[in-house]
């Protein structure tokens, strides 16, 4: 049995519990409680706050979490990183009102700020040269400068929503993070045996996610020219069609790259392009 700590309620529930799942590892989220068992995997599963997880893996409470960077690099936690799992992203960040005349760094010099990161904001100001007063408060951070209690303010940034409606805008962007899985560092061997387990499929559900299968009808004198557009993971599969001097290529491209390559096929003379959901990339 291996033990995930996971947030209870926030920004990474959800995806955390996704993740595990797409993996094969099925939470019953309706009967969701402290410590819950999952089927498909001897797993149980501890929901904490988010703030809590770092510790909790360090000291062998849970042997592995999903958490963001954010709070690994504030609880200074000594626990592995294993993976960055790309969902979560976000920044923290510094932010002022709107109309403070905000022109550089040296504006923080003798001021107050507000936020739950402490030791990223003082790390970080020692090293800008800044001193500044840091208040720790943990959660609203956003309406410490309207509430008169901080001139600015140091917290988690995604869509940049929050700071808007408190009429705050970001100044100085300094840690980027998302959500990785981490580890304890003395697990015994059956649960780094299940560890090893879990993270291939987890690797399988990753792979997967920022990738399509994509297959077309093509002119067989363009085939190389196509496979040189789409590597593949070891190469595209080719097979020909009824059609005399047709053949059909399948293969695997990432998203991101999906219209472009798609545009360079069309112009080869690539039909009935099919674009499908990859569910794992088992490699
Ligand atoms: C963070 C942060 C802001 C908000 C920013 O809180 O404190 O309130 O998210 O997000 P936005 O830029 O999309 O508006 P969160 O909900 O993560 O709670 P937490 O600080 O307790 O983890
Ligand atoms: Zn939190």
């Amino acid at each position: 049995m291996i033990r995930i700590a996971i947030q209870s309620k926030g920004r990474l529930n959800e995806q955390s519990l996704e993740l595990l799942k797409d993996a094969g590892v099925i939470v019953d989220s309706l009967k969701r409680q402290f410590l819950g068992r999952a089927e498909g995997f001897p797993l149980e599963v501890l929901y904490l706050r988010d703030d809590d997880i770092p510790e909790v893996v360090a000291d062998g409470s849970a042997d592995i979490g999903i958490v963001g960077l954010n709070e690994v690099a504030e609880k200074n936690a000594d626990v592995e990183v294993l993976r960055q799992l790309g969902f979560g992203r976000c920044r923290l960040s510094l932010a002022v009102p709107k109309n403070a005349g905000y022109e550089g760094i040296q504006w923080f010099e003798g001021k107050h700020i507000a936020t739950s990161y402490p030791n990223v904001l003082n790390a970080f100001l020692a090293k800008q040269g800044i001193s500044a007063t840091v208040r720790t408060i943990m959660g609203s951070v956003e309406i410490a400068p309207a509430a008169g209690i901080a001139d600015g303010i140091f917290d988690i940034v995604s869509s940049g929503g929050t700071l808007i409606s408190n009429g705050l805008v970001e100044v100085e962007r300094v840690m980027e993070s998302e959500a990785v899985l981490i580890a304890g560092r003395s697990l015994s061997d059956e649960k780094q045996a299940l560890l090893r387990s879990l993270l291939f499929r987890i690797d399988a559900v990753s792979e997967s996610r920022d990738k399509k299968y994509i297959l077309m009808n093509i002119p067989t004198d363009k085939v190389d020219e196509a496979i040189r557009i789409l590597p593949a993971m070891r190469s595209p599969t080719v097979m020909p069609l009824a059609a005399k001097g047709w053949s059909s290529l399948h293969s695997v491209v990432k998203e991101k790259e999906l219209w472009d390559k798609v545009e360079r096929l069309k112009a080869l003379g690539a039909e009935g392009i099919l674009v499908l959901h990859l569910d794992k990339v088992i490699e």
